[in-house]
């Protein structure tokens, strides 16, 4: 399946969270519009609001009321886009200029907290406070996962659990808790929302397995940045971790990887991208995507056989094979 043939069928209700985020961001301050809506308009795959609309399908679907719980989730992804992208020092994003580059670094630190701020403004109209907290413990282990991503900079002796352990800080949780709140806000039991939080957990984690591998393999143009932005930044992620572990490539790596700190990024790294892609790391990295893949698969079993968990399954298989 393809996204776009799932967002067919969600299409009214998506192009309605379009613009409550259009509205949410804006304000009266040119700039604080401005930086916020380029990074809206510059469009994105929506997953975290598309999963809160299909967990609440689960319970009595009332967009009147998930609307608060999906508008706020994409907001949070968004202000940590900002705020990564100012930490990568990247140019482009989802195609587009990213705001630390179209305007600077101090314009798009203020722009991630007051996108955050709106979210939590949103999110508090819904009198649920077990809502509230979820979201607000994983804005701190979002925080906790960069920090850690930061920690490990340039560390080649980094084990594949270190690596796991931030990725699931630093996104799974985020596309859990979007799967798992739907289901809350919507009055599903207790079960369905456990089963959601876990199928969006390995979801989440596969997500960021090939967003690394995207990273190593893919072209600008899929990617709406150049490839190797990881190594360049100094963050080592999991293809690569695997390729180390091969005893032929390990010296090689290590001393491309030196190099590359060494000019703190700014070199030419078709060499090492080249060791990378030919090495079994893509394979192991892709075969690792694939078990998330399946036991989030297996998550959803116990779930009612509805329209919505055949849609979950489909993003999982579009999960496990994205290009984008
Ligand atoms: C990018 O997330 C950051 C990661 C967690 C890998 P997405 O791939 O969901 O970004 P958009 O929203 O579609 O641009
Ligand atoms: C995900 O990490 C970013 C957040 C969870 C905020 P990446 O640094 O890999 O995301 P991209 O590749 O820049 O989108
Ligand atoms: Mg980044
Ligand atoms: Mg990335």
């Amino acid at each position: 399946m393809k996204l776009i043939d799932l967002y067919a069928k969600l299409k009214k209700d998506i192009s309605y969270i379009e613009k409550e985020l259009e509205r949410c961001i804006d304000n009266d301050n040119a700039l604080l519009r401005e930086a916020s809506l380029h990074l809206l308009k510059a469009g994105g795959k929506r997953i975290r609001p598309v999963y809160v609309l299909l967990g609440a399908k689960f319970g009595t679907y009332d967009l009147e009321r998930i609307k608060h719980v999906a508008v706020s989730l994409e907001l949070i992804h968004m202000a940590s886009l900002v705020h990564d992208d100012v930490i990568d020092d990247a140019t482009t994003r989802r195609g587009q200029l990213t705001v630390k580059s179209k305007w600077d670094n101090k314009i798009a630190m203020y722009t991630g907290d007051y996108i955050f701020a709106k979210a939590l403004s949103v999110v508090t109209q819904l009198p649920n406070p077990v809502i509230h907290q979820i979201m607000s413990k994983a804005i701190v282990e979002m925080s906790i996962g960069e920090m850690e991503q930061i920690r490990f900079f340039f560390n080649s002796d980094q084990t594949v659990r270190d690596y796991l352990l931030r990725i699931k800080r630093k996104t799974a949780l985020l596309i859990a808790i979007s799967c798992q709140l739907g289901a809350i806000a919507s009055g599903a039991s207790e079960e369905i929302s456990r089963c959601l939080y876990t199928y969006g957990y390995n979801v989440g984690m596969a997500f960021q397995v090939r967003d690394d591998i995207l990273d190593l393999c893919g072209t600008e143009k899929e990617l709406g940045k150049p490839p190797g932005s990881d190594i360049r930044q100094g963050n080592i992620s999991i293809p690569v971790i695997f390729a180390l572990q091969d005893i032929e490539l390990k010296s090689g790596l290590l001393k491309e990887i030196a190099r590359i700190q060494q000019f703190d990024g700014q070199t030419d790294i078709s060499d090492f991208l080249r060791s990378i892609r030919n090495s079994s790391g893509i394979k192991r990295a892709e075969d690792l995507a694939s078990r998330y893949i399946d036991k989030a698969i297996t998550a959803l079993q116990p779930l009612p056989n509805i329209q919505a968990k055949k849609d979950f399954i489909g993003i999982a298989h579009f999960i496990g094979n994205r290009s984008y």
